[in-house]
C-alpha cells in the first residue's frame, strides 16, 4: 500500500468514527453563532458567469484573461457602509502599510499588481463559483503552496484574498495554515489572537471564537494560533478533515484561501490536498526546477485542480504574472 492509500485510509476510518461520535461538528457549531453575526452582512450567492472566451483554467495554469462577464469590484473603504462588525474579533489592517510592503491595498485598486492578480483570480472563481457544468467539488477551498520556503506562498495568498474580496458578493476566508512561521498573520500584524491549532485542539471553542474580521468588509482571517508540538499531526487530523469539509459545506459562497507551508519541507499540504478543492502552486521563476515541481507533484496529486503561478519573473514573455504584466503595461502606457 502506498503512503497515499494509507494516509486515504486512515482519513476514511477516522470519518467513520467521527460519524459514530453522532455530534455536532465544530462548524455546525460555529454555524449557529455566525448565522446570528452575519445577518447584516451576510451576501447573496454569487452570480459569475462562464466567459464567453473561457480562461485557461482548462490546463491549470493561470494565464491573461478577457472576461467582460466578472463580478464587479467595489472600493469598500469608499462605500458609507464599510463599518467594523459588531461582534467576534476584529483586526484593523494596516492598509497603507502592507501597501507599502508590496501588497494589494483595496485604496489602490488600479495598479499593476492588482491587474496581475485579476487576471489569476478569475480561472479559480470560475473552478470555483462558474456555471455548475464548469464548477468543481470543494473548489471554494483552495491551497495556496510550493516546493520550498520563500517563492511566494504568503505574498499570493494575500494578495489573492485581497482581489477576490474587491468582488461584489464574495467573501474570503483567509487561514494562516502555516503553524510554524505563522508569516501571514505577521503581515497583518495579527499574530497575538488564537486559530486554527487551537480550534484543533480544544472542542470548546468554535470558528467563531477564533475568526477574526476585518476593516475590509468581505475579509475573515483565521489566525494559526498558538504554537503547538502537534501541530502537524492536528493538521492532519481528524479533526481538520472536518472542520475543512464543513467549512467548504457551509459557506458555498465564500472563497477560503489557505496559506499552506511548502510541500517539501512538511507534510501538511500532503494532507490537505485531499481536502481542498483546488491547489495554487507558486512556482518562482529562474529557481524552482522541473525536479522540484515534479517531486512537489507527486506529494499533492490527491487534489485533481492544481494550478500554477509563475512569481517573481521579470521575464515578460512568460506565463501567469509575467505575462499580465506586459498586457497591463500595454494598455496603460
Ligand atoms: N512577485 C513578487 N514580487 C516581489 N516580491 C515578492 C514576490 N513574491 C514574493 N515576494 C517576496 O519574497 C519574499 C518571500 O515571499 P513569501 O513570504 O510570500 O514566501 P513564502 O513562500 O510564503 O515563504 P515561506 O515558505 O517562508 O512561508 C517576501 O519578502 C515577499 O515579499
Ligand atoms: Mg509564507
Amino acid at each position: 500500500m502506498t503512503s497515499d492509500e494509507e494516509r486515504l485510509n486512515l482519513v476514511q476510518r477516522l470519518a467513520e468514527k467521527q460519524s459514530q461520535k453522532n455530534e455536532l461538528s465544530l462548524s455546525e457549531r460555529a454555524a449557529e453563532k455566525l448565522a446570528a453575526m452575519q445577518k447584516e452582512t451576510s451576501s447573496p450567492k454569487p452570480n459569475i458567469q462562464t466567459p464567453s472566451t473561457p480562461a485557461a483554467a482548462t490546463n491549470n495554469t493561470t494565464s491573461a484573461d478577457t472576461n467582460t462577464n466578472a463580478p464587479k469590484e467595489k472600493n469598500h473603504l469608499s462605500q458609507p457602509d464599510a463599518k467594523p462588525p459588531a461582534k467576534g474579533k476584529f483586526a484593523e489592517i494596516d492598509l497603507a502599510r502592507i501597501q507599502r510592503d508590496g501588497f494589494i491595498s483595496p485604496n489602490l485598486p488600479q495598479t499593476r499588481l492588482a491587474e496581475e492578480f485579476r487576471t489569476i483570480k478569475r480561472p479559480l472563481l470560475l473552478n470555483a463559483f462558474g456555471a455548475e457544468e464548469s464548477r468543481i467539488k470543494n473548489g471554494n477551498v483552495l491551497m495556496v503552496t510550493s516546493a520550498r520556503p520563500g517563492e511566494g506562498k504568503t505574498f499570493t495568498s494575500l494578495n489573492l484574498a485581497m482581489s477576490i474580496a474587491a468582488e461584489r458578493d464574495l467573501h474570503v476566508m483567509l487561514i494562516d495554515a502555516d503553524v510554524y512561521k505563522h508569516q501571514l498573520c505577521t503581515v497583518l500584524e495579527i499574530s497575538s489572537h488564537h486559530g486554527l491549532v487551537d480550534l484543533l485542539l480544544d472542542d470548546t471553542l468554535d470558528l467563531t471564537d477564533v475568526l477574526v474580521r476585518t476593516n475590509i468588509p468581505n475579509l475573515t482571517v483565521l489566525p494559526s494560533g498558538d504554537r503547538h508540538p502537534s501541530a502537524t499531526e492536528l493538521l492532519a487530523s481528524q479533526r481538520m478533515a472536518d472542520f475543512m469539509r464543513d467549512i467548504a459545506e457551509r459557506y458555498p459562497d465564500r472563497m477560503i484561501i489557505i496559506d499552506a507551508p511548502p510541500v517539501l519541507a512538511s507534510s501538511e499540504p500532503g494532507v490537505l490536498a485531499l481536502l481542498v478543492g483546488q491547489i495554487v502552486m507558486v512556482v518562482e521563476s529562474d529557481k524552482t526546477d522541473r525536479y522540484t515541481i515534479d517531486q512537489s507533484l507527486d506529494l499533492i496529486s490527491n487534489c485533481q485542480n492544481i494550478n500554477f503561478i509563475l512569481n517573481k519573473s521579470t521575464n515578460s514573455f512568460g506565463s501567469g504574472l509575467s505575462k499580465a504584466y506586459t498586457y497591463y503595461d500595454e494598455y496603460h502606457k
